[in-house]
């Protein structure tokens, strides 16, 4: 059985003012919310701020990006170790809005992804189709070519210590989610990707939906036998709607 895990994607947004209560309030909030894994992805700056807010409650911390070299002349960019300086437990890599507006490869983003295993941090690796691609039919085999891409540099084994997300570009910060229908049929397959590799293993990785979760529609996401939990970005900055997905996904 694999426990559920709900991850709050909080992009390019907050506030040293503003970050002081919502993750005072996650914090605090956790505590009612038992069985799932959860964790917060907080801008670079705000790692440090984060940090101390969760320290001592079962929020873990995650970083939005990390990059593909260990350390030296790389002007602006953070190392995983640097991650773990601030106690980072996860790290999302191959974002969608990383691919299409700072043109991450399929390369780039699986160089990520074995530095992060390397160091001990454990990474989202992010996947999904656009509307156009889903609209030609394409949806398998984009989601196919994009963890195809991971597993052939870092090697099925390192799915031991990954989690993936299934993200339809389409459903990101539209309003528009997958219909829990749609979204298993990705998940099932990407599981059985997994499963041509090593059928135990494909048991034991977490697969979340991404897209347009709220807690109106959680539910019936994670009641789907493929979906292990959320990658939550809106509703992830507001607790009480955080947290009631936490909730949901508890049950
Ligand atoms: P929204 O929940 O805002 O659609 O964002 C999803 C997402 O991109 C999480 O990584």
């Amino acid at each position: 059985m694999r426990r559920r895990f709900v991850a709050g994607n909080w992009k390019m947004h907050g506030s040293l003012a503003s970050n002081q209560r919502l993750l005072k309030d996650v914090a605090v909030g956790a505590a009612k919310v038992s069985g799932v894994d959860m964790a917060v992805f907080v801008p670079f700056p705000y790692l440090s701020q984060a940090q101390t807010l969760l320290a001592g409650s079962s929020v873990s911390l995650g970083a939005q990006n990390v990059c593909e070299f260990h350390q030296g002349a790389y002007t602006g960019e953070v190392s995983a170790q640097m991650l773990q300086d601030f106690a980072c437990h996860y790290v999302l890599v191959g974002h969608s809005e990383r691919r299409a507006f700072f043109g991450e490869s399929d390369a780039q983003i699986a160089g990520k992804f074995c530095v992060a295993v390397s160091c001990g941090l454990q990474p989202i690796i992010c996947v999904g189709e656009t509307l156009a691609q889903r609209e030609s039919g394409q949806t398998e085999s984009i989601v196919s070519a994009q963890l195809d891409a991971i597993i052939q540099r870092a090697g099925i084994a390192a799915f031991e210590s990954a989690t993936i997300a299934y993200e339809p570009v389409w459903a990101i910060g539209t309003g528009k989610t997958a219909s829990p229908a749609q979204a298993q049929r990705v998940h099932e397959a990407i599981r059985a990707q997994l499963a041509s590799f090593d059928s135990d293993l494909s048991e034991r990785v977490k697969i979340l939906y991404g897209g347009s979760v709220k807690p109106e529609n959680s539910a019936e996401l994670f009641s789907m036998p493929d979906i292990d939990g959320g990658l939550i970005g809106g509703a992830s900055l507001v607790a009480d709607d955080f947290l009631a997905i936490c909730l949901e996904a508890s049950r």
